[in-house]
């Protein structure tokens, strides 16, 4: 062969390796509304970026007719490019070779860029599509999945981790995902499990459809696994590019500071009266984190669970934070097991990657009753206050209303070393609402007040006696718990103010070698 033929054949081998499992598997996985692992990449990498490696992999497996079956590369693509400019390493799961199925190469493959991403120090970007485990490999399979699931647990905290779930993740497979930062699936078209429902039927006797059981609603709304449900794979695909424009490449860099274009002391008037008088009369607090942020951009996470808590990312005078916010337009905005789960995992996340975490407090207290407790509302409570503790990252804190209980100490207090701690006018920090306290403190009086009306007068009476004392912010000032009370369409400014102020923080966890946070 000269050297001619010798490119010739290099060509010609990149051409079929181009084509994963064949035309007719790629019409398959169109015909079904799913892009193939290649065009998904080309989607998401800056064009022209995308740098292949391992192209020429095959299997080595002997087994079962498989030695007549190798397709080079091996159903996963996998190398790195870049995302607005900064370098990203990515696999991608071929569907159309052997339903995407993870062999003992596919596992070096995946294994490779991972450890190109941790050395490099760059986001690892996983693309799922996979009918799991290739049996044929038997337990180099599961080795593969073991060798994937080490280096997702030490790369956590190092360098960003994200996945998306494009078709079929299911078994121990769904566990790679699971241990990364954040889980898009697409809607309709992808589905986690650990058990499908031919097993389920058989083991429980539950006759449940894939995506009641695992699909992309029921992990967004229900179990939290999935960050993200995304209409389609485009959407998906730019939740992607979206998330890492808040994150630095990894844990020794800070996110990148864009120019801000939104005026940085822009007043919102109408935050001045968006409280309320009637301290149980709901609002929604997104429509103040959309007037105070960036650009009304807010690049919300678990839209859809847990709502009475909303986490997400969003950008102050063009710096990159993690906004934590009581909703109390959802249960009054009650800290429960699932809201407190899932902000303590997204403060966890901010202070990784070093992101600031502004929180927004009006919360009435934990939600009480024997659900709550024999569910361990203890343990799970316990995750978020030690959350915030825990973190060194600037945390600024804005009460806007309710403070109430060990949910104001959990919601990034003064103590727990929030940097600089302010509230609005309407804002109540105390133990509890008046109602509960006056119950305890003068329960035996009212009890012996037999003229209803008189009880009713006393009971209003004293509640007025402790709403004056408690339902301000002053008594907490008082003491310097609150640093300032601000008017609140000045917020925007003095949250701004406040990152500036605290953005060169110096603050250290004892060394250890790690936590033991309430799992
Ligand atoms: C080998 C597989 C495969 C697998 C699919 N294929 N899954 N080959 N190992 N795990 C092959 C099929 O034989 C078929 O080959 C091609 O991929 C496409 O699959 P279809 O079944 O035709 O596709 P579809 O109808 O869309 O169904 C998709 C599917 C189904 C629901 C994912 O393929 C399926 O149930 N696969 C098995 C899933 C599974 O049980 N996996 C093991 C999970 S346990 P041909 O040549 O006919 O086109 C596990 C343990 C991990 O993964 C443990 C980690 C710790």
């Amino acid at each position: 062969m000269n050297s001619i033929d010798r490119v010739k054949e290099l060509i010609d081998k990149r051409v079929k390796a181009r084509t994963g499992g064949g035309e007719k598997r790629i019409e398959k996985q169109h015909s079904q509304g799913r892009y193939t692992a290649r065009e998904r990449i080309e989607k998401l990498l800056d064009e022209g970026s995308f740098e292949e490696y391992d192209m020429f992999v095959t299997h080595r497996c002997r087994d079962f007719g498989l030695q007549d079956q190798s397709y080079l590369g091996d159903g996963v693509i996998t190398g790195h490019g870049t995302i607005d400019g900064r370098i990203v390493f990515i696999f991608s799961q071929d569907f159309t070779v052997l339903g995407g199925s993870l062999s003992e190469t596919f596992a070096q493959k995946i294994c490779k860029v991972m450890d190109q991403a941790m050395k490099v120090g760059a986001p690892i970007i996983g693309l799922n599509d996979s009918g799991g485990a290739r049996i044929q490999e038997g337990v180099l399979s599961l080795a593969g999945y073991a060798e994937i699931f080490q280096r997702n647990i030490l790369a956590s905290g190092v360098i960003p981790q994200i996945s998306a779930i494009f078709g079929p993740c299911a078994g121990g497979a769904v566990y790679s995902p699971a241990l990364t930062d954040v889980v898009i699936m697409s809607d309709k078209t992808s589905y986690m499990f650990v058990t499908g429902p031919k097993v389920t039927k058989a083991v429980t006797g539950e006759d449940i459809s894939v995506e009641d059981l695992g699909g992309a609603t029921v992990h967004a709304t229900k179990s939290g696994v999935a960050h993200f449900r995304a209409e389609s794979e485009d959407e998906g695909i730019m939740l992607i590019r979206k998330s890492l424009e808040y994150l630095p490449q990894n844990n020794l860099e800070d996110p990148i500071i864009t120019e801000c274009k939104d005026p940085i002391d822009r007043l919102v008037d109408g935050l001045n009266y968006i409280i309320p008088d009637n301290p149980n009369t709901p609002y929604d607090v997104k429509d103040i984190i959309y007037s105070i942020v960036d650009d009304e951009e807010f690049l919300e996470f678990h839209r859809h669970y847990a709502r009475n808590i909303v986490v997400g990312f969003v950008k102050f005078g063009g710096m990159p934070c993690g906004i934590v916010a009581n909703q109390p337009n959802y249960l009054a905005g009650v800290l429960d097991i699932e809201a407190s789960r899932k902000a303590a995992r997204f403060v966890r996340f901010c202070d990784a990657f070093n992101v600031p975490i502004v929180t927004l407090v009006d919360v009435p207290g934990f939600l009480p009753g024997s659900t709550q407790e024999y569910g361990g509302i203890i343990t799970h409570g316990a995750k978020l206050l030690f959350a915030y503790g825990e973190a060194t990252v600037p945390k600024i804190t804005i009460t806007l209303r309710k403070s109430y209980g060990g949910a104001h100490d959990v919601m990034s207090c003064k103590q727990l070393r929030g940097d600089i701690n302010y509230a609005w006018p309407t804002a109540e920090i105390a133990v509890m609402g008046a109602k509960g306290a006056i119950e305890i403190l003068y329960g035996k009086e009212v009890g012996e007040i037999t003229d209803p009306e008189k009880r009713k007068q006393f009971v209003l009476e004293k509640e007025k006696e402790y709403n004056e004392k408690f339902a301000n912010p002053y008594e907490a000032a008082k003491f310097g718990y609150i640093d300032d009370v601000i008017e609140p369409r000045n917020t925007r400014f003095r949250i701004i103010r406040a990152l500036r102020t605290v953005a060169t923080k110096k603050l250290t966890n004892p060394p250890k070698k790690h936590c033991n946070i309430p799992l």
